[in-house]
């Protein structure tokens, strides 16, 4: 068993073009060797994965945090959601405006007993917490208002102690009604119990139609492994034409990284190497 092990996402969709995709991943690698250096000096799982959204959320490459798709109106409206897996407990905010890092949020919410909170409620809660608050609208994600072009944010981690969190980030579809509800904010986007964790990305409908994350979740728990599983729900997912993609880790630090998109982007760091996805071609 080799741990820590730290597995990030920057979306799925279409294949956005070698200068792009080398952009991106560029910013994943950046980002997860940031982070993983923090979990092998002992930082813990749900640490790790806030940190790891965080950062993410303010890479404006991205579509989570700063530089979020826009909804019909124009609007940013953020969702993100965090699991810490031994303790089987979710804390989530949907919709909120104004607040430049919804996972700061979650984290906080985590302890709290009210531990999903959506629009007004969590922007309220945001401010009395003293979160940052900003227009995390930019040129560029005004630009691609209508091109949808950027990717849901998320990190799975396993720390030294072998546990495991589970978080995602994202700005939802783009041009969505107001009222929509994203799967990054619910236990079927983002999952983690003791023996496996998962944070999805793609259309959200379908990752909630699938119960994606809970899915391939409570199998590990049922005991298959991590690889058996994901092979299954893989094969569903095509049966059933749901397009999207998750990273998933198991307790061994064992990992997976499947979609039935065109692409996603991945950058997995464990002891003595790294991983990533797409190649570049
Ligand atoms: N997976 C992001 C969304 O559809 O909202």
């Amino acid at each position: 068993m080799k741990l820590p092990v730290l597995i990030i996402h920057g979306g799925a969709g279409r294949h956005p073009g070698g200068e792009r995709l080398a952009l991106l991943k560029a910013h994943l690698a950046r980002i997860a060797r940031q982070v993983h250096p923090q979990l092998s000096a002992g930082m813990g799982a749900v640490e790790a994965v806030v940190e790891a959204n965080r950062l993410l959320e303010d890479c404006p490459e991205f579509n989570a945090g700063t530089g979020s798709k826009l909804q019909c109106d124009g609007a940013a409206r953020l969702s993100a959601s965090l699991m810490d897996g031994p303790n089987e407990r979710f804390a989530g905010v949907v919709n909120i405006e104004g607040t430049k890092n919804p996972i700061l949020l979650a984290k906080a919410l985590l302890g709290e007993r009210d531990r999903t909170l959506c629009g007004e409620g969590a922007r309220a809660r945001a401010l009395e917490l003293g979160l940052e608050q900003a227009d995390v609208r930019t040129p560029g994600s005004i630009a691609r208002w209508e091109e949808g072009k950027t990717g849901t944010v998320g990190a799975v981690a396993v720390d030294l102690q072998g546990r495991i969190a589970a978080g995602t980030s994202t700005g939802g579809r783009g041009m969505e009604r107001v009222g929509r509800v994203s799967d990054s904010c619910t236990v079927a986007g983002n999952f983690a119990t003791a023996a496996a964790g998962v944070s999805c990305t793609g259309i959200g409908e379908d990752i909630v139609d699938g119960a994606l994350a809970v899915r391939l979740v409570t199998a590990v728990d049922a005991g298959l492994s991590l690889e058996e599983a994901a092979a299954q729900l893989v094969t569903r997912m095509r049966g059933r034409g749901w397009k999207a993609g998750l990273i998933a880790l198991d307790a061994h630090g064992l990992w997976a990284a499947i979609h039935t998109t065109e692409t996603m982007y991945w950058h997995v760091v464990e002891p003595g190497g790294e991983v990533d996805g797409p190649e570049i071609n």
